[in-house]
């Protein structure tokens, strides 16, 4: 093989899934290393530094069509940000079903196990522009695009189970509240702000999700870890024609984690793009994220069954009360080439649906019906942005629409209506038992109104019952983020009027932190409701070490037997070894072996680590190399992070009166030292640790 060609095959031979999704893409994927440079006819350019002139130091001439084509193109690089969820990343996987669900479903992707669809996925969070940054407070989402051989199914759900709205009239108020002020254009990816919180104080609904948003949900350490619900009520649809309520959720395989206030702030400026570095990596290491797809059904009969309103997107369902079955796994396999081609112009829509799924009258399902394919229009400039790559079915499709901005097709036939005789009335319609859509005949009742089902009134009782299912580590982590944002908010009858809110949900945590953010203690009492449950709560959920980030401490001198034997069962268990030292180049062991050097203290830091390997040694610099040792330390010691300690690094840390080192293990006289730090990185955090 020659150079050229062994260098262009290197660069395409990057992990991919080989499904008739990826196959398709391949259309479409270009490479320009090794070919000329042209313009977009294929002209071959010979200068493409210099503009044409009138003399070296003369005007440029107009005839310089180069430089237009060029320019002109930059100049249009740039296409609107999405309104919502215009921060975001993702990837491509596979879905693979575990059983068939015909019995409730006709969905294709869904009729027999091991079936395996190809997908797409973006993953975001909703308040910040696209420049924000990855660990900011907020509700995180996932859309996914199911590329089925019906047609494409996009399921899009959020990193809590309830939204904030009832109604989507008002989804247009709370993001005006929540995102920046016109005046200044500020906050940035952040709701801690008064316009916020006087919406939030003025539409009581909004306080469930609020408090999920506050809760560790709201600053989930990685995508890997992101427990999602769908929210909005859906319908199943069987080949009898017979329907089942479904609510979704996807299962993180690796379980659902969170990072501390402290920690998301400073990742935000340390790594803004901290989420979606770590899921290229998992990816690219071959760990892939993973998820289970549950979901929640419910007869049609047994619509009025509970004491909240299954239609209602500010209740979730609780899984002890309709329980979660798992129908199927995704994986993650595949990182996008082009951000801009694959994940920005992608475009998820609750509206694209498959025989055998339909829609609830949840009305805020109703209105989103209507919302994703109106701004997409505006987005992606086109109403042909189905055709766009990463959005066009695997499948042919064929209708009667026609041409619109960036066409990509040549459609020939000249009879583009319906009825005809010219076509035989083709494209033809297809009965439903023969593949067509069709609606589920939901039962309709009533008068034409512009309201709200007084069903949808009762704003307290779940989140009281979230409240009740937190740790005490949990709630307290609730109580200071509450403290924080309410804390930023300048306008006092603002900040008590959400005291006065909160106490609904929690008298103790809403005096607490109104003594926090001075203002009065609330004077009403909680809801009287003592039910809890163990399926809200995050710490209930697994723990692996895999993808455990290891900042590994070390200088020159150290154990070499010792040190290989940690690295080599921190690699089988599948961590991120990250090696750091005062300075990029190698270090060696007493006994020669040399490690290369992937960070400095400086380039990297202890908020990006999950756990620290403090293993030592000598330096040139060894007053600064022992005094940055003991910050990194500092820095994980108080964010509960497990650390392990190596023979030649016991003096870096050591027990006082006034700590109690959990979850820090030493070498010293343990044999199993590897084994138990590998432990510790699995329980992930030391809670009890003073
Ligand atoms: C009234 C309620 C809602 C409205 C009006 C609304 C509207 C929007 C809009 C306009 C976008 C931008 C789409 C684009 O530019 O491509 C968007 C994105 C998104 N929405 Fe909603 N939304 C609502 C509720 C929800 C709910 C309940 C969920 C899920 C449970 C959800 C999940 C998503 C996701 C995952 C995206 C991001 C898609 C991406 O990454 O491209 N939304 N929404």
């Amino acid at each position: 093989m020659d150079d050229k060609s062994s260098k262009d095959k290197k660069q395409t031979d990057q992990p991919r899934a080989e499904n008739a999704k990826q196959q398709q893409l391949d259309h479409f994927r270009i490479r320009d290393t090794g070919n000329p440079l042209t313009t977009k006819q294929n002209l071959k350019v010979s200068n493409d530094s210099e503009t044409l002139k009138a003399g070296v130091r003369g005007p440029q001439l107009t005839e310089d069509f180069y430089f237009q084509e060029k320019m002109g193109h930059f100049n249009r690089e740039e296409i609107p940000e999405r309104v919502v969820h215009a921060r975001g990343y993702g990837a491509y996987g596979e879905f693979e079903c575990y059983q068939s669900m015909s019995h409730v479903t006709e969905a294709g992707f869904l009729q027999e196990a091991g079936k395996k669809t190809p997908t797409i996925v973006r993953f975001s969070t909703v308040q910040g522009p696209k420049g924000s940054y990855d660990t900011a407070r907020d509700l995180r989402c996932k859309g996914v695009k199911f590329y089925t051989e019906e047609g494409n199914y996009d399921l899009t759900t959020i990193a809590m189970p309830v939204l904030i709205i009832q109604d989507p009239m008002k989804f247009p108020d709370v993001m005006h509240a929540y995102q920046n002020k016109q005046d200044e254009g500020i906050p940035t990816a952040t709701g801690a702000h008064d316009r916020f919180w006087d919406f939030v104080a003025s539409n009581p609904e909004s306080i469930h999700m609020v408090t999920w948003i506050m809760s560790d949900r709201g600053v989930l350490r990685s995508y890997r870890e992101m427990e999602s619900w769908s929210i909005n009520t859906y319908i199943f649809m069987n080949d009898q024609g017979k329907g089942t309520f479904v609510r979704f959720v996807w299962k993180p395989v690796d379980g659902v984690h969170s990072l501390l206030n402290d920690e998301a702030l400073k990742i935000g400026g340390l790594d803004p793009d901290y989420h979606r570095r770590d899921l290229r990596l998992s990816i690219d290491l071959g760990y892939y994220p993973e998820y289970e797809l549950g979901v929640q059904m419910l007869e049609m009969e047994d619509e009025f069954k509970f004491d909240f309103d299954i239609l209602d997107p500010a209740k979730f369902w609780p899984e002890e009360l309709i329980p979660v079955q798992k129908i199927g796994k995704l994986t993650l396999n595949r990182n996008v080439d082009n951000e801009f081609a694959e994940l920005e112009q992608v475009a998820f829509n609750p509206a694209n649906v498959v025989p055998g799924i339909g829609f609830s009258n949840d009305p805020v399902l109703q209105g989103r019906l209507f919302a994703y394919r109106d701004t997409q229009h505006h987005r992606l400039g086109s109403a042909n942005h189905d055709e766009l790559p990463v959005n066009r079915p695997l499948c042919p499709f064929h209708n009667n629409t026609r041409r619109g901005f960036m066409r990509h097709r040549i459609d020939v036939d000249q009879i583009n209506y319906r009825n005809n005789s010219l076509a035989g009335n083709t494209p033809y319609v297809t009965p439903p038992e023969e593949g067509g859509y069709k609606e589920y005949p939901k039962r309709v009742e009533g008068h034409v109104i512009r309201g709200r089902s007084p069903s949808f009134n009762d704003f307290f009782t779940q989140p009281r019952i979230f409240w009740n299912s937190l740790t005490p580590v949990e709630k307290q982590h609730t109580i200071e983020a509450f403290s924080f944002q309410l804390g930023k908010v300048k306008t006092e009858s603002v900040r008590q009027k959400n005291v006065d809110l909160l106490v609904n949900v929690d008298r103790e945590m809403a005096s607490i932190i109104a003594d926090n953010i001075g203002v009065r203690r609330p004077s009403g009492d909680n809801v009287p409701v003592s039910t809890s449950y163990p399926s809200l709560s995050q710490a209930n959920t697994p723990k692996y070490a895999r993808m455990q980030k290891v900042g590994v401490l070390i200088g020159d001198g150290f154990n070499d037997q010792e040190v290989n034997d940690v690295l080599n069962e921190l690699r089988r268990n599948q961590t991120v070894i990250r090696i750091i030292s005062q300075t990029l180049g190698t270090v060696t062991g007493s006994g020669g072996t040399k490690l290369r050097v992937d960070e400095t203290f400086l380039t990297s830091s202890p908020y990006l680590m999950d756990t620290l390997y403090v293993v030592g040694g000598t330096s040139k610099t060894q007053d600064r190399f022992n005094a940055n040792i003991a910050d990194y330390i500092r820095v994980a010691y108080t964010h509960y992070k497990p650390i392990g300690v190596a023979s030649t690094g016991q003096s870096y840390i050591q027990p006082s009166p006034g700590n109690n080192l959990a979850g820090v293990v030493f070498a010293n006289n343990n044999p199993n030292f590897a084994r138990d730090f590998v432990a510790a990185i699995t329980q992930q955090r030391f809670w009890d640790r003073t």
